[in-house]
């Protein structure tokens, strides 16, 4: 047994805040090594990441994820007792419910719901001054998320919902007011889809039989029971929220094309392969997701390093999406990079990495992807705008990064 290279002191829960992003990586880099221990929350903690710490991080015999999420996450962004703070069997069984909804038809009626949302946005947009896209696009993904997902809502509550939402995916490293506001967000949000939810079960409410709010509604575990009506609505919140955390992806898809014309112009005279190409490097390159957090469920040893039970590790995903060692000049935005990619389930990990039906691979990625591809299209081929002077920067701190400015358009035509 060696021992891990280890950050001295005792407790670096700051030098995480103050780095973000680059806290692990910094420190893989510094130490070189993919693995070092530290102290984070008042505890021994260990941080890792590449191919091979990937794959062992996905390794159910060897991490698990109950009592993993710190309670600020659970009280923000994930909600308590969902798909993320499950494991083995019945961690499984939840996850078939999620993938159920994930076929070709399904998500191409999302698509389709997202793109008539947004034609009937760009009207509107071409009578305005200037646009600011993060948000106009968190209320069409609200409106198509939630028809999606079976979850009635009236015209004069979107406003206010889509900022419900958007809070709990933005407030979940916020401190003080931010963090609060989150809270009590999710409280309103469960509570809202709660009461849909028992409409649903007293047979008041039908929404379609392939819709989130009924297959969830009507769910068996494996004991053959009906989930907790609160587990429902966290579940069901788990399908809305992160389609409308979409936007931040949109933003920076956005972004790129702006700040990367000769890669526009590419998108134009090549076919569906290159824009997909394209929204692969957008995952890759933009930070979103800095890293995802597991337990050590027996002591084991792996490279004659000592992993202690109960310890909390974490894979650093934005890291490994930039790794030296995976990627050529992983600093470059190049899409063209993923003309020879090999794959591979461990090294393109923005939304995790493993498998979809046995681990925790976001259930969404699918659904991100093909999102993407359709405002790649709805951005460059439907509508014409201009970009005016505005602060585009987004950092490397802030979980989650956002460009300063929102991305704000103007001029705005429809093709
Ligand atoms: C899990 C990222 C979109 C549903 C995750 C995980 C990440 C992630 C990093 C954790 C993986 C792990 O714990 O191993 C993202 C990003 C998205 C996105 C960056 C872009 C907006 C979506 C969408 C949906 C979705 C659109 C649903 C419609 C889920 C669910 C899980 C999950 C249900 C939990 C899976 C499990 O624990 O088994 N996502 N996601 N996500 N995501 Fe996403």
């Amino acid at each position: 047994v060696n021992p891990m290279p280890r950050e001295e002191g005792l407790d670096h829960t700051l030098s995480l805040a103050r780095e973000g992003y680059l806290y692990i990586p910094n420190r893989r880099h510094s130490f070189n090594s993919d693995i070092f221990e530290t102290r984070l929350l008042g505890k021994k903690a260990i941080c890792m990441g590449g191919t091979e710490a990937a794959e062992l991080f996905y390794d159910e015999e060897k991490f698990m994820r109950q009592g993993a999420a710190p309670n600020r996450a659970l009280q923000t962004l994930f909600g308590a007792k969902g798909v993320q703070t499950l494991d083995g069997p019945e961690h499984k069984r939840r996850k078939e419910m999620f993938m159920s909804l994930m076929s070709r038809e399904r998500i191409e009626e999302l698509i389709h719901l997202i793109r008539k949302e947004w034609e009937s946005e760009v009207s509107k947009w071409e009578g305005m001054d200037q646009v600011i896209l993060y948000k106009e696009v968190q209320e069409i993904l609200c409106r198509a998320a939630c028809q999606w997902a079976g979850v009635p809502i009236q015209e004069n509550d979107i406003k206010e919902r889509t900022k419900e939402f958007g809070s709990l995916f933005e407030s979940v490293a916020a401190i003080g007011p931010n963090h609060w506001l989150g809270r009590a967000a999710r409280n309103n949000v469960e509570k809202w889809i709660g009461e849909l939810i028992e409409e649903v079960r007293n047979h008041n409410l039908k929404p379609l039989e392939n819709t989130a709010l009924h297959a969830f509604s009507w769910h068996r575990d494996l004991a053959g029971n009906l989930l907790d009506t609160e587990v429902v609505a966290v579940e069901v919140v788990n399908i809305i929220r992160p389609i409308i955390a979409i936007s931040i992806f949109i933003n920076f898809t956005a972004l790129a094309i702006h700040q990367y014309p000769d890669k526009k112009a590419k998108i134009q005279s090549s076919d569906e392969k290159y824009t997909e190409m394209f929204v692969q490097e957008v995952r890759r390159f933009y930070p979103f997701f800095p890293f995802i957090a597991a337990k050590v469920k027996k002591d084991f040893i792996w490279k004659g390093y000592k992993f202690d039970v109960d310890t909390l590790t974490l894979l650093d995903l934005y890291g490994t999406n930039h790794d030296p060692t995976l990627w050529d000049n992983p600093g470059l935005f190049n899409p063209e990079r993923f003309s020879k990619w090999k794959g591979g389930p461990f090294s393109f990990i923005p939304q995790g990495g493993g498998d979809y039906l046995t681990g925790h691979r976001c259930a969404g990625e699918w659904i991100t992807v093909e999102v993407m591809k359709a405002v790649v299209d709805q951005l460059i081929n439907k509508m014409e705008y201009r970009v005016p002077e505005q602060d585009v920067s987004f950092s490397l701190v802030s979980m989650p990064s956002i460009p300063a400015s929102k991305f704000v358009i103007n001029h705005v035509k429809r093709k």
